[in-house]
């Protein structure tokens, strides 16, 4: 996702929410992002120009009227610049101003000037907000098409409790990477994505059991990812402690044999399914029911082979999703990926080098190799979010050719 170079003029307004400014800043421009800060008056009793300008690395613009500021960046080339405007923390006098059209600062008059898309991020008391007036402009805004992001709900500077908080910068953050996301990404609208993910765990008696490394980061990343990007999303998790992501389907699960049955059970209602998890290839052929006893010095279990999930829901012949498995090696990753993906009839593989100190297992960030019959494409190492999201755009670009 070609996020470097995209221009966004982030516009500060006058509440005490600036102080998230930075932090989103800082984040935006970690992710290549070009930033040019401009702040009202309001905004300047709050938080210093001078912050901004060193977070930012480029000037603040915060007057309409000072010939030196115009000369170097005027209004109509910053509403030129930009390729996005975000209003975080937008006051309701600033929303106000912009649903009436008003021109009387410099944030004002560049969101009349430019032709680049707008997005507000309002943040105010919560009785502010429920105003009838408040509710009115961002309703007209809505209507021209003005992203209105947030506000959150919860205890507020002033005391208050409710709605009016700023979002979160992680969550403005995402919301600006998500309006880059490429056109592909759209078409998931209306898809339903199947997602094994985490470990299994395969019981020798009540206490004790086998199982595989695996946090599920990556697949509840992808869970995240292609729900953010508008699919509907079932995921299917092993033990694992994560929180599930908001509005997806969590089914939970043990063994292999339960996380089989489930998937069995949900993929011909799926048009995609990504097998993430790591299942355990085999299980205790006999689980004791009261704990073994460590009376002798060695001890053998037998075990037999679990059902291969993903081969399983590849091989149906009606209603068979998209099937995407993944490939974890510790050396001659490609043949691997590449027996895996012929052996198992996959449509893509996401394949990684889990030798590969600082990615993969139990890892926050990760790097992939995506192939098919015909084909490969590398997405490099990035967080596991980041990656996630391109992973999901990869593959509806692939689902759609196979349509
Ligand atoms: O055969 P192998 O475990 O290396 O293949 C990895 C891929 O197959 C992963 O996508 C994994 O989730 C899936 N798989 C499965 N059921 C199994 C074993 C692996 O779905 N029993």
């Amino acid at each position: 996702m070609a996020l470097q170079n995209k221009k966004i003029v982030l516009g500060i307004t006058g509440g005490i929410a600036a102080y998230k400014c930075p932090e989103i800043v800082r984040r935006l421009k970690d992710l290549g992002f070009d930033i040019r800060v401009v702040m009202t008056n309001g905004a300047k009793e709050f938080i210093t120009p001078l912050t901004l300008q060193a977070v930012s690395g480029n000037p603040v613009s915060d007057s309409l009227l000072d010939p030196a500021a115009e000369a170097s960046m005027g209004h109509i080339e910053l509403a030129k610049w930009a390729d996005l405007i975000v209003i975080a923390p937008a006051t309701c006098n600033t929303i106000a101003a912009i649903n009436a059209g008003l021109a009387n600062d410099l944030l004002t008059t560049i969101c009349l000037a430019t032709a680049a898309p707008i997005a507000i991020a309002p943040a105010m008391n919560q009785q502010m907000y429920k105003a009838a007036a408040t509710q009115e402009n961002l309703k007209n805004l809505t209507q021209r098409s003005v992203a209105i992001w947030g506000p959150g709900s919860g205890e507020q500077a002033c005391g208050d409790v409710g709605k009016g908080r700023l979002l979160d910068p992680a969550e403005i953050v995402e919301l600006v990477q998500q309006h880059f996301m490429p056109e592909p990404a759209q078409s998931l609208l209306n898809l339903n994505i199947l997602i094994t993910a985490g470990p299994t765990r395969e019981a020798i008696d009540p206490v004790r059991y086998i199982s595989n490394h695996s946090s599920g980061k990556m697949g509840f990343s992808i869970a995240q990812a292609a729900k953010q990007l508008g699919a509907k999303v079932t995921l299917i998790s092993g033990p694992v402690s994560l929180s599930t992501p908001q509005d997806v389907e969590r089914i939970n699960v043990t063994s292999a044999s339960e996380m089989h049955d489930n998937a069995l059970k949900q993929a011909p209602s799926h048009d995609i399914f990504i097998a993430c998890a790591a299942v355990a290839d085999y299980r205790p052929s006999n689980v004791s029911d009261q704990k073994i006893k460590k009376n002798d010095d060695d001890m053998t279990v037998t075990m037999i082979k679990n059902p291969d999930i993903l081969a399983d829901i590849s091989a149906l012949t009606e209603q068979r999703p998209f099937c995407v498995g993944f490939a974890a090696e510790t050396q001659d990753v490609e043949v691997y990926a590449r027996g895996k993906l012929a052996r198992k009839k996959l449509d893509l593989i996401a394949a990684n080098n889990v030798s590969v100190a600082g990615q993969g297992f139990n890892s926050d960030d990760n790097a992939l190799t995506l192939y098919w019959k015909d084909g490969q494409h590398e997405l490099p190492l990035a967080n596991k979010q980041e990656l996630a999201k391109q992973l999901v755009v990869e593959i509806i670009k692939h689902y759609n050719q196979a349509q």
